[in-house]
């Protein structure tokens, strides 16, 4: 990415890529690998047989470009320490049409995980690829080339929020039967931090359901060392499913909160107690430091002299004339504290001016509250200003999209003791008043208070971001986060009338709860009826297209010059590692009207 070439390694990964490899152990694990060993004769084949190597947590790639691509796998030895392990990339699925090969270097100081940055290769190109040590042999992954030029169509398959001790992760075994994907986005929650029962649902609580995989979760507790968040990766990547999935295709990642800790900020996170847990600034770089350890991701950059203390994760794509993906960061860089009162919450919007100003969105220290931060709202509007793509996809972790608070007082959806139940669980989940305080809310027309975590909780932040769609040629949002499906029109009230900006789509769970574990017993399309009866009385607000509360699964977007189509397929349980799957909805938006115009 040519705004990077200035940049440096971000210093917490310099170290540990330089450090403790002596020449005699490098000279000894080349031989050992067989990589020269026809120099020494007996003494390499004498340390191939005293070193054994396995590939336990599979391969993957990611970040490609048009003539390059992250290689990763893990490397380790019963024998411990550093050692070289032989990389090949070929055209063919069997290895032998190599195109390019090499050696990397398996580090006790990064886990033992390997990434190789593989240049050279050719633009849209399919690529399959493999690592060794002497005779074994790491499976074999596919990969692709970012395409140049005209580009007709591009497929992405786009997941988030996988609690392992939650479910099978069976929605990744059914995108790893796809032959078709140029890219797997995952937009955060690709690990949890908790321990087995510290994600606690009301059907949990009620014992509804079961934490199914509590017994293989590793460690047994909530992670918070650099030890802890490691073991937390190879237990996620010791996964088959998984695995299938981390092969098939190259990934595009970013993180959002429980890499690190429920809903992070900056400068901390809800589940994360100073002191007690350490200081947060260990635990934050622990968590990175695992994080870009175990994920395909292109090693961190950061501008020298800037000051920043977060590896940027924010990145581009050009996939030809056809799209430019951009991913961002709304988690680690810039963030400001969450707001959790509801009456705060509403005090946002409450004193809003009619130029669009939100008065109350400043923080203690009356600064105004951050979520990009300047230097990545400028990247962002340069990114979308400058695409001559037909799409501008935005793939990113939380909802931007407006939902009302819902007006349970005015809908004939529920019946008095749905209503009832709902505003005893508000009441539980948030403290005693909350119901009055949400229905005060809805009677007012204003936001969900339940999702402060989200844009809507920085509306001047989000004001800005609207502003900057409006100027986008034909803007798509992927959000993850929620654990459910949704898909909205998303529209600005200007001077000259309410204009549509863009349209958004979020991604479902993999096995990470929906409102069907909140809400229980309460009939799924009820919740999402609600939500959209609420949302269209006010049309100068986004307005929901389509919801799926209940269902695990993940979303297809399939991409050409005449039409964005998305497609939510969803697993029938994650409760069991047998399952069926099936495409229930399928949404269509076409250039020039950043709206849905058909359903299917
Ligand atoms: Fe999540």
């Amino acid at each position: 990415m040519t705004d990077r070439q200035n940049d440096v390694l971000f210093p917490l990964f310099a170290q540990v890529t330089q450090a403790g490899v002596s020449r005699r152990n490098v000279l000894r694990s080349l031989m050992a690998a067989g990589i020269i060993g026809s120099l020494v004769g007996r003494d390499a084949e004498a340390q191939t047989a005293s070193r054994t190597v396995t590939f336990d947590h599979g391969v993957t790639s990611g970040d490609p470009l048009a003539d390059r691509i992250i290689l990763w796998t893990r490397a380790t030895s019963a024998q411990g320490g550093d050692f070289y392990v032989t990389w090949e990339l070929a055209s063919d699925a069997n290895i032998t049409q190599i195109v390019a090969s090499g050696v990397a270097l398996s580090l006790a100081s990064r886990d033992n995980t390997v990434k190789v940055d593989v240049t050279g290769l050719r633009p849209g190109s399919t690529y399959y690829y493999r690592f060794s040590f002497g005779s074994t042999l790491s499976t074999v992954g596919r990969t692709k080339t970012l395409p140049e030029g005209a580009v007709s169509n591009v497929k992405f398959a786009v997941f988030s929020c996988a609690t392992l001790q939650k479910g099978y992760f069976n929605v990744y075994a059914e995108a790893a039967k796809r032959d078709d994907l140029d890219a797997v986005l995952h937009l955060g929650d690709y690990i949890y931090e908790y321990g087995p029962g510290g994600y606690v649902t009301p059907a949990l609580a009620a014992g509804v359901v079961k934490e199914v995989r509590a017994a293989e979760l590793q460690p047994q507790k909530e992670i918070i060392t650099l030890a802890d968040y490691r073991t937390r990766h190879a237990n996620y990547r010791s996964d088959r499913n998984l695995q299938a999935l981390a092969a098939k295709a190259p990934w595009i990642v970013v993180w959002d909160d429980h890499e690190s800790a429920n809903d992070t900020y900056r400068a901390g996170a809800d589940n994360h107690t100073e002191g007690k847990e350490g200081t947060w600034t260990d635990r934050r770089d622990a968590a990175l430091r695992a994080y870009f350890e175990w994920m395909p991701v292109r090693e961190p950059l950061f501008a020298a002299g800037s000051g920043e203390t977060v590896p940027r994760l924010y990145r581009a794509f050009d996939y030809g004339n056809l799209l430019r993906l951009v991913m961002l960061d709304t988690r680690m860089t810039s963030r400001d504290k969450q707001i959790t009162s509801p009456t705060q919450f509403i005090g946002l919007y409450q004193t809003a001016t009619a130029d669009g100003r939100f008065p109350a969105d400043v923080n203690a220290d009356g600064t105004q509250r951050q979520l990009l931060g300047t230097t990545q709202e400028v990247w962002l509007g340069d990114r979308l200003k400058t695409s001559q793509q037909t799409w501008q996809v935005i793939g990113q972790q939380i909802l931007y999209q407006w939902q009302p608070a819902p007006d349970l007082a005015n809908t004939k959806l529920l019946t008095d003791a749905q209503k009832a139940q709902i505003n005893g669980l508000i009441d539980q989940i948030f403290g005693a008043g909350a119901a009055q305080q949400f229905a005060a809310v809805a009677a007012l027309g204003g936001p969900n208070p339940e999702t402060s975590d989200s844009w809507v909780g920085y509306p001047s932040a989000r004001a800005r971001f609207a502003r900057t769609l409006l100027q986008a040629k034909n803007p798509v949002i992927l959000a993850g986060d929620t654990h459910n499906a949704w898909a909205a029109d998303l529209r600005l009230p200007t001077a000259t009338g309410v204009l549509p900006i863009g349209v958004e789509v979020g991604t479902p769970g993999v096995t990470s709860p929906g409102y069907e574990e909140i809400f229980v017993g309460v009939p799924p399309l009820a919740v999402a009826g609600i939500i959209q009866e609420s949302g269209a009385r006010n049309q100068a607000n986004d307005q929901l297209v389509y919801a799926d509360t209940s269902q695990r699964g993940y979303m297809l977007v399939d991409i050409t010059h005449e039409r964005v189509a998305i497609e939510w397929t969803y697993v029938n349980t994650v409760f069991s590692p047998t399952y069926t799957a099936s495409m229930q909805k399928r949404l269509e938006v076409k250039p020039g009207q950043k709206k849905f115009s058909t359903t299917v």
